[in-house]
Parts: C-alpha cells; sequence; structure tokens
C-alpha cells in the first residue's frame, strides 16, 4: 500500500489526482501556503470556487494548532493571460509537531503534482532585524536552516542558489517598492527562542525567525518550481524589546495586517 511514509511522492500524486477530480480543473497553476495569522488574507482573493479539508486527501494529517486552518480552496484568478488556478493551503504541518519532515512537504509535493509551477509560502515570523515593524511584510531572499532536516533524501545534491526566485521577487517589489528583503532562520520550535540564540542568528546574518516555510521551499524547489516567500513580521524576536512572546499576540498581529497582505497577494499572484 502507498502512504505517505513510504512513499511520499506517490501519495501526493494521489492527492493531487484527488484535487483534479475534486475541483474539475486538470491542473491548477499556482500554489499559496498560507501560515498562522495569514488565513484572513485568503478572503483578498474573493470567492473560492471549491473549498475542502485536507482530511479528504490522502497523506494529511488533522490539523493541531489553532489559528492554523487545514483547509484548501480553489480560485480562478483572471490574469494578464487568462484564468489562473490558485490552490490555497490555509493552515500548515509544522516540524514541531513531532509527525516528521514528511507531513511537513506533503502540501506542497501534491501541489506541484497538481501543477503548480510556482509555489508562494507565507509565514509569520519574529523580527531579528531590529528595523523591521510588527505588522510589516517581508520578502525572503534566503533562508538559515537551524534545524538541518532535510525533505530529501539519497543523493538528490538540489542547489540553492536562487531558492526565492529572483525573477519573482523582482515582480513583487514592482508592486510594492516599500517591501524589504531579509534572510528568515527556520527554528524548529516550538518553544520560542532564547535572547542569547537571537544575537547568535542576528550574527549570522539573520532577519527573521520563523518555525516554517524552509522545508516547503526546498522539496517544491527540487520538484522545478519556483519559491517565493513572504513573512509577516508578527512580534520582535525575543530579547530585542525585552516583552514576552505569546502565540496569540502572534495570530492578532497577523490578523491586523491580513487586508494589506491579501491585497497584496490578489496584485501579485496572476502575474506570476
Ligand atoms: N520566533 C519563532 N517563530 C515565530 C516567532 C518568533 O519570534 N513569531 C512568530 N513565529
Amino acid at each position: 500500500m502507498t502512504d505517505l511514509y513510504s512513499n511520499p511522492l506517490a501519495t501526493a500524486e494521489i492527492a493531487a489526482e484527488k484535487i483534479a477530480e475534486i475541483t474539475g480543473k486538470k491542473s491548477h497553476h499556482v500554489a499559496l501556503v498560507m501560515g498562522s495569522g495569514w488565513i484572513s488574507a485568503a478572503d483578498a482573493l474573493g470567492v473560492p470556487t471549491h473549498e475542502f479539508s485536507v482530511t479528504e486527501l490522502p497523506g494529511f494529517p488533522e490539523p493541531t494548532v489553532a489559528g492554523h486552518g487545514g483547509v484548501i480552496r480553489s480560485y480562478n484568478l483572471q490574469g494578464p493571460d487568462g484564468v489562473i488556478h490558485a490552490l490555497v493551503f490555509l493552515g500548515r504541518t509544522h516540524l514541531y509537531e513531532g509527525k516528521g519532515i514528511e507531513p511537513v512537504v506533503h502540501g506542497v509535493r501534491t501541489a506541484v503534482k497538481a501543477g503548480c509551477q510556482v509555489v508562494v509560502l507565507t509565514n509569520a515570523c519574529g523580527g531579528i532585524n531590529v528595523e523591521y515593524r510588527v505588522g510589516q511584510p517581508v520578502i525572503l531572499r534566503d533562508h538559515i536552516s537551524m534545524t538541518g532536516v532535510s525533505p530529501l533524501i539519497g543523493a538528490d545534491f538540489v542547489d540553492l542558489t536562487d531558492l526565492y526566485s529572483k525573477r519573482i521577487r523582482e515582480i513583487v517589489r514592482a508592486e510594492d517598492p516599500s517591501l524589504a528583503e531579509g534572510v528568515y532562520v527556520h527554528w524548529r520550535g516550538p518553544a520560542y527562542e532564547t535572547p542569547a540564540e537571537i544575537k547568535m542568528l542576528r550574527t549570522m546574518g539573520a532577519d527573521l525567525v520563523g518555525m516554517s516555510t524552509v522545508p516547503e521551499a526546498i522539496a517544491a524547489h527540487s520538484l522545478g518550481a519556483e519559491v517565493l516567500g513572504i513573512s509577516l513580521v508578527t512580534n520582535a524576536a525575543a530579547g530585542v524589546t525585552g516583552e514576552k512572546l505569546n502565540h496569540e499576540e502572534v495570530i492578532a498581529a497577523g490578523k491586523a495586517a491580513a487586508g494589506r497582505m491579501g491585497e497584496l497577494l490578489r496584485r501579485v499572484l496572476p502575474q506570476l
């Protein structure tokens, strides 16, 4: 039997076929993963043609964290060259849930198997760079993995030089030149970092820290998709202001910025 852990790519293929069956769309063009607090930003994309639970597809675990959805939507978006089919994941599985790496990247693998050549990964993060403000979106220019966990197994020596596609970053910044670009650190969590760890990460060249995105970016890129990462700074990282970190505030900051983020995505997605 094919299951997520014994054959992740075949399971993603079956999940992609199920999406085609549910939506009646042979393929999708662009995928969007909405992280914590980003879920209401998806509403700016208009009315989806279809909405269904991830649990209708093989390989997706039940969502476990408050504020992290477990729902997939399909949208028809009007692009310059016709209608674009967008697949939007409301929520994701994180490494800190302890289910291993496979469920973490199953959504993006499914999306690429469903035809998506562009994968947009959004997340909530702590701002390490002291110039960043809460509620500010930042485009990912590069990343540092502090988990060391890769979704790739075997001699799959993928080049990551242009992991966060320069072509796409240019399109996004043409829409909004005020957007900053930064280096994102993947921290396993679920505990937030200590102030000493944030100091170390800043010294290493990091601007942002969060608990997602990096494995999905690698998995999508290794299957040939182009990746865009956008972080929403929901708090100053530990020790930056002396304030304590709190999950509810992270979600609330995401919700407060959802309008601006949704509008940006609505303008950019059809161009990708
Ligand atoms: N650290 C790690 N992950 C996060 C943070 C943070 O400060 N804020 C939101 N996600």
